[in-house]
């Protein structure tokens, strides 16, 4: 069934490809920034020099997030899970954005490139709050994704990683209809403000079954610990009837094209950095769900071992997601304002038939 018409990405699940307005994952991956994807995906052409030039202004600019917000940061940061952090500070950020509650197309844009801006800001500052670090003011010098690296350990990223990193925000940045990015539409359709609808895809995204897999992912190389044992626990593991995190998906059938680079870059970071364990753990769990379900691996199973080699916390894995994915979120809000039409599925009712009211002494 079409939940909404989308000039935004396309997946063909069966061939195992994913573009954004026409331009295919594996061209985006090595070429695009994550600015040029951000253009992408809200101006639906890719920029000249000077439409590049202004968005990286832009988003450089707005990286700090507005004084009630960071009121609440140190609250946060003591208080609640990352991704709860998120969804509230989200939430928050409508209270004084600039443009107040004006729902005009080119407010919404300037909010969208807001929430873009600072969602890394939130989520540096939110690690380095809650471990009584000092914090790391913006460099709106730095592209967001070194920027970000930068904030959050407090040293500049070398050029391969800043850029592995870029990577990994252009392959989260859209995918179709999913469970956060249909959330987000079917709020903005109720003509919601743009920060509700980006809360809600955050509400969504924070589940296990949706963008909460990669924290899994990750746990489950720490407790596998050696290549070696990955074989018995992942045949463990599906014998009692348990999930592979970071496997599986509801629309490609053959491998999930943003996994393929997340794989490279996981080798190359894993070479780097002169310790392959997580890597060949991440192989050998590859290789045995394969042998045992012929399951692929979905963006999430990489995308740990990267994050991991990039010595991103783990209960960070899913707001760096959203750090990308708001990306998506807000074009798909914007789509959804531009030719909006309420969304209310159809449903199958499975209780009893009509039956006569029982007063409360008969039952
Ligand atoms: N581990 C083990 N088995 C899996 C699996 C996984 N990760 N994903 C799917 N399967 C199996 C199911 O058990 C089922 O097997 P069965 O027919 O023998 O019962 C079959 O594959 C179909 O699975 P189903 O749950 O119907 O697929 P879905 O389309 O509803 O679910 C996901 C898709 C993504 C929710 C599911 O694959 C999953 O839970 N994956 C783990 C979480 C994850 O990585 N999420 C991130 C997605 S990007």
């Amino acid at each position: 069934m079409v939940a909404a018409e989308t000039a935004i990405s396309d997946i063909d699940g069966r061939e195992g490809v994913l573009s954004y307005v026409g331009y295919d994952i594996h061209d985006l991956a090595p070429n695009a920034t994550f600015e040029e994807t951000c253009y992408l995906l809200h101006n639906l052409e890719l920029p000249n020099e000077q439409q590049l030039e202004e968005i990286k202004e832009q988003l450089g600019r707005e990286r700090e997030p507005n004084d009630f917000v960071m009121e609440l940061m140190p609250q946060l940061s003591q208080n609640t899970a990352p991704m709860s952090m998120l969804r509230t500070a989200c939430s928050a950020s409508s209270a004084r954005d600039p443009d107040g509650w004006d729902t005009s197309e080119g407010a919404n844009y300037r909010k969208a490139m807001r929430l873009i801006a600072v969602f890394p800001t939130l989520v540096a500052y939110y690690d380095r709050l809650r471990k009584g670090h000092p914090l790391v003011r913006s460099d709106a010098s730095l592209s967001l994704a070194a920027n970000f690296l930068y904030m959050l350990k407090g040293d500049k990223a070398d050029d391969e990683e800043a850029r592995i990193f870029d990577i990994c925000l252009t392959l989260h940045a859209d995918h179709t209809m999913n469970a956060s990015t249909f959330a987000a539409r079917v709020c903005a359709a109720t003509l919601s403000d743009i920060h509700s609808a980006v809360t809600a895809g955050i509400a969504a995204l924070k589940g296990p079954l949706h963008g909460g897999a990669n924290e899994q992912v990750m746990r489950m190389i720490k407790e596998i610990k050696e290549p070696s044992k990955a074989r018995d626990y992942i045949i463990n593991r599906l014998r009692n009837k348990e999930k592979v995190m970071g496997f599986g998906h509801r629309v490609y059938k053959t491998e999930d094209p943003r996994a393929t680079h997340l794989r490279r870059m996981a080798k190359e970071l894993a070479e780097k950095s002169g310790d392959g364990n997580n890597y060949e753990i991440s192989q050998e769990i590859e290789k045995a769900v394969m042998d045992e379900k012929g399951i692929y691996p979905n963006v999430d199973f990489y995308a740990a071992s990267v994050y991991g080699y990039l010595k991103i916390p783990t209960d960070l894995f899913t707001p760096v997601f959203a750090c990308s994915r708001v990306s998506g979120w807000t074009a798909h809000v914007r789509e959804q304002y531009a030719d909006n039409r309420l969304i209310r599925p159809d449903h199958a009712y499975v209780g009893p038939e009509r039956r006569s009211w029982k007063p409360l002494s008969q039952r």
